[in-house]
């Protein structure tokens, strides 16, 4: 039996020129850049991309192709004024919310203790564990950072509970597009390249229980995909937007990636920016999930990772849900004459 052509190229290079695809070739981009924040002191992280990548995505994209970028919150405008100076529409800004993020900030009543010379009340010691910590619960605390205090001066005790940033819950994804082929309209740009418009019928987002009577004519698969992506069920009626299943850091055992997306997420991005076979594109693809996402849905996909640490992972990731999905296709059609 002839092997089956695989489905995706990915490279150990740089993205940018973004060698060797051709213009015009590509359905729809889909990607989690560098926030240019220094995540984690990743050296990778330090600044946004130079904007001509947007430029060398512009040129591989299709007329009309879609395309979902993540950012992050407080440098997200400068990316978009990349996107838009390289030729792109700014569509939406799509949020996934999450309940699990980190407020990054300092005990500043604590700190007015030491500026002023006086030594903080110790109150006690803490008994839990807060956040994720590689090597377990045991690893999370050095040993003076166990005991818990309190301050202890006058001002210190003014500004007790104080801090420097709120909660983070969302990450923003900007949605962007390609204009269209000069002097065609939507309909003849899809009869042309196949692209210029979103795929909701394959991303509906299922009724939650007792919910199925929302509206005058209720689509049977549910809702249509709104801009506001969560991660956790509240129970508070926002359940009827896509939950996503948090990912922890070390989901798979040898990926150590600190930037992992759930491929879950991907995967309702990717279907909803392009239509069956399609061609998806990463540019700064890390351990894959765009990759994985695109192999779970039936597209041809494209990424880019410097790192090979993570490009190892990204082609053992992409490689294992490509072998799953051509074994699905296979077990199908058996069936299917099996039916016959
Ligand atoms: C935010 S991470 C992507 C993580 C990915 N979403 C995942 O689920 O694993 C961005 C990645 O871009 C890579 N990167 C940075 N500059 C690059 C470049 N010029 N070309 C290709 N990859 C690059 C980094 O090494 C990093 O892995």
């Amino acid at each position: 039996m002839p092997r089956a052509k695989k489905h995706y190229k990915i490279f150990n290079a740089s993205c940018y020129g973004l060698k060797p695809l051709k213009d015009e070739s590509i359905d729809a981009l889909a990607t989690d850049p560098p926030y240019g924040i220094s995540f984690q002191n990743n050296y990778w992280d330090k600044d946004l991309p130079d904007p001509r990548i947007w430029r060398d995505c512009y040129r591989v994209l299709k007329p009309g192709a879609f395309g979902v970028v993540f950012s992050s919150i407080r440098l997200m405008h400068r990316l978009m004024v990349s996107l838009e100076d390289a030729g792109f529409l700014i569509k939406d800004v799509l949020m996934w919310a999450f309940l699990n993020g980190m407020p990054k900030s300092r005990n500043v009543a604590l700190d007015i203790d030491k500026e002023l010379g006086v030594e903080s009340e110790v109150v006690g010691r803490y008994t839990y564990t807060q956040g994720y910590k590689k090597g377990g619960a045991e690893n999370y605390y050095a040993d003076e950072g166990k005991l818990k205090r309190e301050p202890a001066s006058e001002l210190g005790k003014k500004y007790k509970g104080a801090g420097l940033g709120v909660k983070p819950a969302y990450e923003p994804i900007i949605l962007i597009q390609k204009p269209l082929a000069p002097k065609l309209n939507v309909a003849e740009n899809i009869i042309e390249y196949g692209t210029g418009a979103l795929n909701f019928e394959a991303t509906r987002i299922p009724y939650g229980a007792g919910d199925e009577k929302v509206g005058h004519n209720p689509h049977p698969k549910g809702r249509v995909t709104s801009n506001i992506l969560r991660t956790d069920a509240l129970g508070d009626g926002y359940d009827k937007f896509f939950l996503v299943p948090k990912v922890r850091q070390h989901k798979d055992d040898f990926n150590e990636h600190p930037t992992l997306k759930p491929v879950e997420l991907m995967r309702q991005l990717v279907g909803l920016i392009s239509f069956d076979a399609q061609t998806i594109l990463d540019p700064f693809m890390g351990s894959g999930s765009t990759g994985i996402a695109a192999m779970q849905l039936g597209r041809q996909f494209f990424g880019y990772e410097l790192e090979e640490a993570y490009y190892d992972v990204a082609q053992k990731r992409i490689n294992a849900a490509w072998q799953d999905h051509e074994q699905l296709k296979l077990f199908d059609s058996a069936a299917r004459n099996g039916a016959a």
